[in-house]
């Protein structure tokens, strides 16, 4: 009987796992459970034996791979797999999948919900602000790009998207204005969130110039990476431009920064919560361990991502 682990240091909604383990059950594969993990090494014992694992933000090092001695697929249960070695996965014939737009909306709703919660001063009892009628930029027009956009047009706010990889007749027929460039997105949205993944071209590759750029009370929402941010660089434009805003689901290595300086003009999440609902774990989940079973059974590799 072939074995999927379950490792989640951040574990899913207990529906998830229950949902999981009956899918799982009923086509005749054994499931294993590692939550709230706080050790390297029960993740390495834990890995040994199984032909197959559902993760979340776990790393997957070159050292997991090689423990995983049967081990032939990870599935990412959610979309950003920057936690995955995918060279050492190629190296060792482990195929390596995401689950893309399974938890999208769950991002979205956080993205717009923190907006809010900073424009009402985190419900201080002061006179806030609303979002109707301001713009907000779409940086990078995926699955969750596309649900912060329909969400923003419900609260009236105008929505303009960058995309190098997106077709511009697709994104304005969603009522979108296309924006050229990275620069213009920045330089004429009061609010921008951000939907790029963390790779060798993203990391640190918003800073000082875009974030300076922005118009009065600008606004940027990370619910993408933290590493995509150049903290130094938002340091330095916050500390030039006090009408600047950072909000963030986690918080930047230098948040200590942050809590000393920008009193008011900052919000971060205690631990990444975007996909944290019962829903967006239950989509993730079920279509990983689904992803496993028709992998195994049938060599079907869609959402492959190490090809
Ligand atoms: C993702 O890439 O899917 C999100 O960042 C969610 O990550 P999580 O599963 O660790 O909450």
């Amino acid at each position: 009987m072939a074995k999927i682990l379950i490792a989640t240091e951040k574990p899913f909604a207990p529906a998830a796992v229950d949902g999981i383990k009956d899918i799982a059950q009923k086509a005749n594969f054994e499931v294993v459970l590692l939550e709230k993990y706080d050790s390297k090494d029960q993740l390495l014992s834990a890995v040994a034996d199984v032909d197959a694992m559902i993760i979340r933000s776990d790393k997957v090092t070159k050292e997991v791979i090689e423990a995983g001695k049967n081990l032939k697929i990870v599935v990412r249960a959610g979309a950003g797999y920057d936690n995955v070695d995918l060279e050492s996965a190629t190296a060792n014939n482990v195929v390596v999948m995401n689950t893309p737009g399974q938890n999208s909306n769950a991002v979205a709703e956080l993205a717009i919900g923190m907006m809010v919660f900073l424009a009402r001063g985190g419900f201080n009892g002061k006179a806030g602000s609303e979002l109707k009628g301001k713009t907000i930029g779409i940086h990078a027009y995926g699955n969750v790009g596309k649900y912060v956009a329909k969400i923003a047009k419900g609260f009236d706010m105008k929505v303009c998207a960058y995309d190098p990889f997106a077709n511009k007749g697709a994104v304005e027929k969603d009522g979108v204005k296309f924006i050229d460039s990275a620069e213009e997105l920045y330089r004429t949205c009061q609010y921008v969130s951000l939907h790029i993944p963390a790779n060798d071209k993203t990391k640190k590759s918003i800073g000082y110039d875009l974030l300076k750029s922005m118009p009065k009370n600008g606004v940027l929402v990370n619910t993408a990476r933290k590493e995509v941010i150049d903290e130094e660089g938002l340091v330095k434009a916050m500390e030039e431009r006090n009408d600047l805003h950072y909000i963030s689901d986690i918080a930047p290595d230098n948040k200590d920064v942050f809590a000393g300086k920008f009193d008011g003009r900052f919000f971060f999440t205690p631990k990444k919560m975007g996909a944290q609902t019962s829903e967006a774990n239950i989509n993730a989940g079920i279509a990983a361990v689904k992803q496993i079973i028709n992998f195994i059974n049938d060599g079907d590799t869609t959402f492959q991502v190490n090809k």
